[in-house]
């Protein structure tokens, strides 16, 4: 064989088996939205109706998903649409999964630990309205180190925030506000320096605000208030020269207490 004849065929061989790799790795993801799928057994709305691999649509062009140019899902985006169900732990073969926004709709049940495994993620939504996702936020959510946004307000979540948060440092947006979670604010918390929203109120969360609170330079949002949080507002928080609204004490969401430096200022 000649060298040029070599090359032409060990360049086919690297196409073909890089095409195949391609086409099992679809062909998981395919699988994954099916167990997505089967987890919801209602879905009074039909948005799912389109969810068949018998039509012509691709699983790229079905409701809700968005693909990149290699025909990975990117995003799997349903909001108010009444989905009742569970949360498939099958998620996490979705590996190029950068955003999940189930944003009202009626799941139940809990949060799969498996989410961990899905690394590129930057915006998890899980929140509001009929959301009654139960049982604690699972460590393993540390392990998405590229999220920005983590919402997952309005649950039924119990249980500690776990430490791990803390390894999220490109986080922005924390909001975990309106659930039932009764531990301490961790001091992992306080590396999250990206943070501009924390929205903690509406818990049973316990202990002092740490002094810490003023190392999250960025924030612009705090909300604190009905929780069991004992003590007084630390002096650090005058520290942070980006902030527009916090709310502490027994206060309603309504009530947006700011210290007279702010009224000031
Ligand atoms: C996917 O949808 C687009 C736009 O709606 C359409 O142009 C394209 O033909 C569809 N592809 C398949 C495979 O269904
Ligand atoms: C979702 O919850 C809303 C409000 O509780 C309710 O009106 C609706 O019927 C629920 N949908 C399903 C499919 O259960
Ligand atoms: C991901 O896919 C593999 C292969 O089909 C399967 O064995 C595994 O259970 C899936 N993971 C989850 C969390 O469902
Ligand atoms: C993910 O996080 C958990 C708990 O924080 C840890 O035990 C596990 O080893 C991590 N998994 C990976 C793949 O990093
Ligand atoms: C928070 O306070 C409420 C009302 O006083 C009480 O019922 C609940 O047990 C407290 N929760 C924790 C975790 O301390
Ligand atoms: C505060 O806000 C200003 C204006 O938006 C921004 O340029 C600056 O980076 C912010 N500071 C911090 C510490 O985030």
């Amino acid at each position: 064989m000649t060298s040029l004849s070599e090359t032409i065929l060990i360049l086919t061989l690297f196409l073909l088996s890089g095409f195949s790799l391609a086409k099992q790795s679809n062909e998981l993801e395919i699988k994954a939205l099916r167990s997505f799928k089967n987890g919801i057994p209602s879905d009074p709305l039909g948005a799912l109706a389109d969810w068949t691999t018998t039509g012509l649509v691709r699983h790229c062009n079905w409701t809700g998903i968005t693909c990149d140019h290699t025909g990975h899902v990117v995003s799997l985006s349903f909001k108010e649409k009444q989905l009742q169900g569970v949360l498939s732990p099958a998620i996490a073969n979705l590996t190029y999964l950068q955003v999940l926004d189930l944003t009202s709709n009626n799941f139940t049940g809990q949060i799969p630990a498996e989410i961990g495994k899905l690394t590129e993620l930057n915006k998890i939504v899980l929140g509001l309205y009929n959301n009654l996702l139960k049982g604690e936020i699972p460590a393993e959510i540390g392990n998405c180190t590229s999220l920005i946004q983590l919402e997952l307000y309005g649950n039924q979540l119990t249980g500690r925030i776990p430490t791990e948060l803390g390894n999220l440092d490109k986080l922005e947006s924390l909001r975990l506000y309106k659930n039932k979670l009764s531990s301490p604010i961790p001091s992992s918390m306080f590396r999250l320096t990206q943070l501009t929203n924390l929205g903690l109120s509406g818990n049973q969360l316990v202990g002092p605000i740490p002094e810490e609170i003023g190392s999250l330079k960025s924030l612009r949002v705090l909300t604190l208030h009905s929780n069991n949080l004992t003590g007084e507002l630390p002096q650090s928080i005058t520290n942070l020269r980006n902030l527009t609204a916090i709310t502490m004490g027994t206060f309603q969401c309504t009530t947006i207490f700011l210290p007279d430096q702010y009224l000031l200022a």
